[in-house]
């Protein structure tokens, strides 16, 4: 069924399939004799436990899919036991000239330049004061484009502060490809001030709410040098984890013709041909940190076996965004049973 339904979404452009699909399911939500039928019955009591939160499965929605915190009541039906909202910027921004996003069926991939679109923080935390119970809920927190470097970090902050009761971690993302120059804020230096700030912001928050993890997410496109050197700044400021990891900006190893791939130009890839490389930065990464640090494993993630083989690698949860657009809810509901 999925498979055909699939097709036909198949058929219309990536961005407007998303949003049409989605938009569709969370009018369908809200008949519960639908909702019975379509939606597998969820075990609520919680399994895993990562960073102090509570988890139901392993297997969470990566950051991207629900950029407004839109969708939280149709995917938490899906089964789950995380999701990641954002990535969210002080202010509302258009992103990037459509098209965007685009599809490489044949390498079950996704190529996106989206450069945060979303209709920022404010709007965020007003859904999210009516957020499903029993999942648990990341901020995935960014910059404007329109903010130079040097003053990320008060674009950060303000995420941070305005999401801080609304959402159970944070994940401070520096490594997306398609806003200029955030990469950059890798480097260690930036990368210190930038999660010291953040440490401190949540210090003084702490007074008034539970604690909040913060966790710090990575391109895979990083030299051993540099995972080792990120390895030194999340424990030197106290980080709570790291998601490895987020899209590539590397070409090599697709199977689709490149003049395909030219023709799309410049944006991150995601889905299969990222599944090897992510898992060697999370079994590189491990190398440098110590034994139990929380790690969610991200790339590539298209079946059950790669989800286990992450797992057994170190990564305590997963999450899947690329593989959940070309597998569907199956996909949850397997990773959901490792
Ligand atoms: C993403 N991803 C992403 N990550 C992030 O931290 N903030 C974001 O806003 C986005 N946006 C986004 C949009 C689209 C269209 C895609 C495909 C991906 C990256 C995503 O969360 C994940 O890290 C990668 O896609 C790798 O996982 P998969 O897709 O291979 O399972």
């Amino acid at each position: 069924m999925f498979q055909l339904v699939r097709k036909l979404l198949f058929l219309l452009p990536p961005e407007r399939a998303h949003y049409f699909t989605m938009d569709f399911l969370n009018l369908l939500v809200r008949i519960p004799l639908v909702t019975h039928l379509i939606f597998p019955k969820q075990k609520s009591e919680a399994s895993f436990s990562f960073c102090g939160l509570h988890f139901r499965n392993r297997v969470g929605l990566a950051a991207g899919f629900d950029k407004n915190a839109k969708y939280l009541h149709v995917l938490s039906k899906m089964g789950f036991g995380h999701i990641e909202v954002g990535t969210v910027t002080p202010l509302a921004q258009d992103g990037n000239p459509k098209p965007r996003l685009f599809r490489l069926p044949k390498d079950q991939a996704l190529i996106n330049r989206m450069g945060f679109n979303n209709e920022g923080v404010d709007s965020m935390v007003t859904r999210l004061k009516n957020r499903p119970k029993g999942l648990v809920i990341g901020g995935n927190i960014g910059k404007n484009k329109v903010t130079p470097n040097e003053n990320a970090h008060l674009d950060y902050l303000v995420c941070f502060e305005k999401l801080f009761p609304y959402v159970d971690y944070f994940t401070v993302n520096v490594s997306s490809p398609n806003t200029p120059g955030l990469r950059e804020l890798q480097d260690k230096e930036p990368l210190t001030q930038l999660l010291q700030s953040i440490v401190k912001k949540r210090e003084e928050l702490l007074k008034e709410e539970g604690n909040k993890p913060i966790l710090l997410k990575i391109a895979p496109d990083m030299t051993k040098e540099q995972l080792k050197e990120v390895a030194e700044v999340l424990q030197q400021v106290n980080l709570d984890g790291i998601i490895l990891n987020n899209t590539s900006i590397d070409r090599s190893s697709l199977k689709t013709e490149m003049e395909r791939v030219d023709s799309i130009g410049n944006g991150g890839l995601s889905g299969a041909p990222l599944t090897q490389k992510s898992q060697e930065v999370l079994e590189a990464m491990k190398k440098f940190l110590p034994k139990d640090f929380p790690i969610i494993g991200v790339g590539g993630i298209m079946n059950e076996k790669q989800g286990k083989q992450r797992i057994e690698a170190g990564a305590q949860l997963i999450q899947i965004y690329t593989g959940f657009v070309y597998r569907g809810m199956g996909l949850v509901k397997k990773l959901g049973k490792l």
